[in-house]
């Protein structure tokens, strides 16, 4: 680990989609997971977050999507720059100002590229000089899937079995370009509610009170080989129907919490439906849905397929757009004047609409 002076950076991340969901804490001081999880870092969608340690500050100052923030978020942001200082061996404070080219809180994960940005641009303003592992290990303590955007492509987040944590690591599974004919349709549905729980508190409150937590455990380790083994050999039969069986396994566990976590609307369950009446229409999987914890729908498809899945899905009542993402570069550094835009983009605020139906 390098050490500099104190100074100013830049980085962006890209927001994940979980294939293999992370839910559940077995040890919070750590932030370590009871279960390995696995997600695809996207592409076009990013946080851009710049940090600049000032000694002359007497306190943080957080801006995000240009407002300061307060709060919960501005909680969040402080304690993670504490964790940064005291690996750094300084006690300045920091101007930290972020920005979404996506809607936050809204499942779009913006917390896991937030601090995938915030841990990239924050350690090395403050000087460090973190390996990928590193920093993956370090976002992890804002949002447990942070951990995962560091990488690009496709990405295993390793629970480990160490009550030290030592073992429990993000890396990347196969690059963004291993299997270009793989898309993610995001299906936005009008009227999501913005998360009334943390992922946080709601996941702990599924290994307190689902009486399905320790079945879907059991059921994890094979499931998280057999995807692995369909997302190396590129066979989208065979990884379609596992990815809605957890994303069904994950949804169970969340109902039969309590009190219950529902997290759909009912467009969101007509599109899981409308998948599966394409599926069987097509005789096989073409589509496969996915969502965390949000009412918009991810539905892996091959690129052959997608001009029908969105028709489709612009018919269910209450869709407002859709968006074609791929599998996109992990954390970077950026120049500090850089404006934030999606690829191919135009302002900021078109920038996730670039590509979009409806
Ligand atoms: O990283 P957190 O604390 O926001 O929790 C993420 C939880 C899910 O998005 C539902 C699943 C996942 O693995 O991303």
């Amino acid at each position: 680990m390098a050490r500099a002076r104190p100074g100013a950076a830049t980085f962006e991340a890209p927001p994940n989609i979980a294939l293999v969901k992370y839910w559940g804490v077995r040890d919070r001081a750590l932030a370590l997971p009871y279960n390995s999880s696995i997600s695809v870092s996207l592409d076009r969608l990013r946080s851009r977050t710049r940090v600049a340690f000032e000694p002359s500050l007497e306190a943080d100052e957080v801006e995000i999507n240009g407002r300061p923030a307060g709060g919960g978020p501005r909680e969040a942001v402080v304690k993670f720059l504490d964790r940064v200082r005291s690996l750094a061996g300084t006690s300045a404070h920091a101007v930290v100002s972020s920005e979404n080219n996506f809607p936050t809180a809204s499942g779009l994960a913006s917390s896991a590229s937030g601090f995938a940005a915030l841990a990239g641009a924050a350690t090395r303003a403050a000087g460090l000089t973190l390996s990928d592992r590193s920093l993956g290990r370090l976002a992890r303590f804002g949002s447990g899937s942070a951990s995962r955007s560091i990488f690009g492509g496709f990405v295993e987040w390793r629970a480990g079995a160490r009550a030290d944590g030592q073992d429990c690591y993000a890396r990347s599974l196969f690059g963004p370009t291993h299997w270009p004919e793989l898309r993610d349709v995001v299906v936005l549905v009008r009227g999501a509610p913005t998360k009334a729980v943390r992922s946080q508190d709601a996941m702990q409150a599924t290994v307190a009170t689902s009486p399905y937590f320790g079945e879907r455990q059991r059921e994890l380790p094979g499931r998280i080989a057999r995807i692995r083994s369909a997302i190396g050999a590129r066979d989208a039969e065979r990884l379609f129907p596992l990815v809605m069986q957890e994303c069904d396994s994950f949804r169970w566990v969340c109902e039969t919490t309590r009190p219950s976590l529902d997290y759909l609307t009912a467009t969101s369950r007509a599109v899981l439906a409308r998948v599966q009446d394409e599926n069987r229409a097509a005789g096989r999987p073409i589509g496969a849905y996915t969502h965390d914890a949000g009412a918009h729908v991810h539905v892996f498809t091959l690129r052959r397929h997608v001009d029908r899945l969105r028709r489709s899905f612009g018919e269910v009542p209450g869709v407002e757009r859709t968006l074609e993402l791929r599998a996109g570069p992990g954390a970077r550094r950026v120049g500090d004047d850089r404006a934030l835009r999606a690829r191919g983009g135009r302002s900021r605020a078109r920038g996730a609409r670039a590509r979009s139906s409806g």
